[in-house]
């Protein structure tokens, strides 16, 4: 049973975290060792291990109603707490599924044989492993902070877990989880740990994301693969024409060509880009730690804080085609390929830009190949207020734990299930994430520092409190 104030024979929230900090890590471990990579079918058992992990640790921890919800692709792990009506309910939402880890080659540790170590942004130690910070690492504060109230009998709000396995790709099946359980996911603010702070020294709040239009290309020139010095000179080149059509796809001030493309885009206020440019950046330190010359990337006349945030994006994620193989062969492809992502910013939406872009494909594509173009997955961008209960009840947890204000920053990455959270549920979202930028999400070497992975579990008890003592006094 829940014993409500029973505090004085048991131990503070703090003192259980403190006395559990090397347990909870040796649990961390342990979900990391289960490879649940979403994109890839091989992976599809690991994926449910690593939700049955889950679910034992919400059982534990001591959440009621706990059940592992199968969709048409990965299960959708869900739990819950309930004090009292009169108290405010919070939705944690996280994702348990990863990326994949490729180039495997480039790890220096076995991405799913978590090591820690010091680095020079982490000298307490980080965990490398894929998943660390993207997600499961961030998504653990969450069941460990739990379980700490639970067990000082301090947990003064109403509580839901809805942690996802298809996050990294797209949220398609929990979007319709969504939808049609809207009685059980009813709350008064969704909270997610799954974005960044600008420092460990530098609190913020993540206060806006963008959306993201995800498609695949294909170009084919002649019927089948050809002598590059027989027909080479004359038949088109499939790839050469795909790399056209992309680099025409940028003018020289960094601007995407499509048309209509920044038809929605919202500019900011001269005022609103000084406050966005206030941020710390230090543009030297960002070119030496990724050994690059220049920040040659996007819009020119924008500044490198606003080209990752309120500025939209087309990159390439990957292209090929032809012999990849080893040695020198000598062809001329049939076919070329490439995957594109385009970030999206309000009031952009994947829907038209997915459509925009599909038909300027099309349009600018010579009659000397064919084009097709397949739309994979999508979601919208979101922009979250400062002024609203939720975002101070996260400024002033960070503001104890971290001992100064978090500065608000919008991010450059997307969370697609969060403009939806915010139609479907009527509420707000808080992006309390505790990760960094350089923690490698997505890339080799992922890590998460300890200190921040502590500093997690021992502020969203804060938040709870910090919310709950707003709305009372509401
Ligand atoms: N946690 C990230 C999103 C993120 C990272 C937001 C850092 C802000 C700062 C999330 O797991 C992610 O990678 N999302 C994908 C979305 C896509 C698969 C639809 C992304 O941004 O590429
Ligand atoms: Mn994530
Ligand atoms: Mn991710």
């Amino acid at each position: 049973m829940y014993l409500v104030g029973m505090s004085t024979a048991l131990s503070t929230t703090q003192e259980f975290i403190d006395q559990n900090r090397d347990r909870f890590l040796a649990e961390l471990l342990d979900w990391l060792k289960i490879p649940s990579v979403s994109a890839d079918p091989a992976f599809k058992e690991d994926v449910q291990r690593a939700a049955n992990f889950l679910l034992e640790k919400l059982k534990e921890a001591g959440a009621d109603n706990v059940t592992l919800h199968p969709t048409a692709g990965h299960p959708i792990v869900y739990g819950d707490k309930f004090i009292s009506e009169d108290l405010p309910t919070v939705l944690v939402y996280g994702h348990y599924d990863v990326q994949p880890p490729d180039p495997i080659e480039l790890w220096t540790n076995p991405p799913f044989e978590p090591t820690i170590k010091k680095t020079a942004k982490h000298p307490d130690g980080a965990i490398f492993a894929r998943g660390a910070c993207d997600d499961k690492g961030q998504a653990f504060m969450h069941v460990k902070a739990f379980e700490a109230m639970m067990q000082a009998g301090d947990l003064p709000c109403n509580l839901k877990f809805l942690i996802e396995g298809e996050e990294e790709v797209g949220s398609a099946n929990l979007d319709t989880f969504v939808k049609s359980n809207l009685e059980l996911l009813a709350c008064d603010v969704v909270l997610i740990s799954d974005t960044s702070i600008i420092a460990n020294d530098v609190p913020s709040l993540t206060v806006g994301l963008r959306g993201m239009s995800y498609v695949e290309v294909k170009v084919t020139g002649p019927n089948r693969d050809l002598h590059s010095g027989v027909y080479g000179g004359a038949v088109a080149n499939p790839i050469n024409v795909l790399c056209d059509m992309i680099a025409s796809m940028h003018d020289e001030t960094g601007r995407i060509t499509i048309p209509g493309f920044y038809d929605r885009v919202q500019g900011l206020s001269p005022a609103e880009r000084d406050a966005l440019n206030e941020a710390p950046f230090d543009h030297e330190a960002y070119k030496k730690d990724l050994e690059i010359g220049e920040i040659g990337g996007g819009e020119k006349s924008f500044t490198p804080l606003e080209r990752t945030s309120i500025r939209p994006t087309l990159d390439v994620n990957g292209i090929w085609g032809g012999y990849i193989g080893k040695g020198a062969k000598t062809v001329l492809p049939s076919e070329a390929f490439a995957k594109i992502s385009m970030r999206l910013v309000p009031d952009q939406t994947p829907e038209a830009t997915t459509r925009l872009f599909k038909e300027h494909f099309e349009a600018i594509a010579p009659p000397s190949v064919k084009v097709e173009v397949t739309p994979h997955h999508g979601g919208h961008p979101a922009v979250l207020p400062t002024d609203s209960d939720e975002y101070r009840a996260a400024s002033r947890a960070l503001a104890k734990t971290f001992g100064k204000e978090p500065i608000p920053a919008r991010g450059g990455g997307s969370i697609p299930i969060v403009s939806l959270f915010e139609k479907e549920l009527s509420v707000k979202c808080v992006l309390m994430g505790f990760g960094l930028n350089s923690d490698d999400i997505h890339s080799p070497d992922e890590h998460y520092g300890l200190f921040n992975f502590y500093k997690g579990i021992e502020t969203i008890p804060h938040f709870y409190r910090e919310y709950a003592a707003i709305k009372k006094g509401a």
